[in-house]
């Protein structure tokens, strides 16, 4: 519903009557925060009362941004006090893994989670059980969805800077951002499919190679062990299955 129309609760009675009057399948009804808790919950009551099948609660005031904290005593104080099933939204901040999930609903009592900028930073969130998935394999993987079905630029750009939210390389994030054309992109994307960390794991276990055998020269051979590890190291971050534990 638009947030113009939180204070206007006769005309949101009126619309969702008629809708759930006149369309046979399950009508749902999202809302923001009114100024208190009291008011929210009226609100609340009120939408169950035209017999809507759910209600969403984005935990913020209108006048907040959703890099601001959510609210969740306002959203379990909804839950409490209605019988339809309530459904947490707005905690995508709060959400990296599956099980952030489960917390939201338990902390909030609530029937079930919306997420929309979680799912846009992972899309693999939803998935049971998993841990979050591996930031760049996750944009491997839609670089070849949107090569196959001919997604332009634009959208690529937008998906990308989404599904990178956890990498933690600032400087691949910092261009893809600032890519004014679509060789700048281009570049970006190649980056992701091909080298990012792979040559920065590369270089950094070369510089740690490097370090182990000046201290192996140095204790006149007797830690040999430490030079075979080394070895192991560089050479095990040459394949690419070795870097994507490091991007979890
Ligand atoms: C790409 C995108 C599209 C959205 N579209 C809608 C929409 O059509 N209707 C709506 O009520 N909210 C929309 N939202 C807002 C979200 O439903 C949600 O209220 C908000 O992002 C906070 O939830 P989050 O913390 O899970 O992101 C959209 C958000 C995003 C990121």
């Amino acid at each position: 519903m638009g947030s113009s129309l939180l204070t206007k609760p006769d005309l949101v009675k009126e619309i969702l009557t008629s809708l759930v009057r006149n369309v046979t399948l399950p009508i749902t009804c999202k809302i923001r925060l009114l100024p208190t808790i009291a008011e929210t919950v009226t609100l609340a009551q009120l939408i169950e009362g035209t017999g809507v099948a759910a209600v969403a609660v984005h935990g913020r005031f209108v006048t907040e941004r959703p890099r601001e904290p959510v609210h969740y005593d306002y959203i379990k104080a909804v839950a409490d006090s209605v019988r339809i099933p309530v459904i947490a939204n707005g905690a995508s901040l709060d959400i990296a893994v599956y099980d952030d999930i489960a917390a939201v609903k338990q902390k909030t009592g609530c029937a079930s989670v919306m997420l929309a900028r979680a799912a846009q930073w992972n899309p693999s969130i939803f998935s049971f059980g998993k841990t979050t998935a591996n930031p760049l394999d996750n944009a491997r993987e839609y670089i070849k969805l949107a090569l196959q079905y001919g997604q332009d630029l634009g959208n690529i750009k937008f998906n990308l800077q989404h599904l990178l939210h956890f990498a933690p390389d600032k400087i691949l994030k910092g261009k893809l951002s600032s890519a004014a054309n679509s060789q700048e992109l281009w570049c970006g994307v190649v980056y992701v499919c091909l080298f990012s960390f792979h040559l920065i794991f590369i270089i950094v276990n070369f510089l740690a190679f490097l370090c182990i055998i000046k201290r192996t020269l140095d204790a006149g051979f007797n830690h040999c062990i430490l030079l075979w590890t080394a070895i192991y190291l560089s050479f095990g971050s040459l394949a690419p299955s070795s870097c994507s534990m490091e991007l979890l």
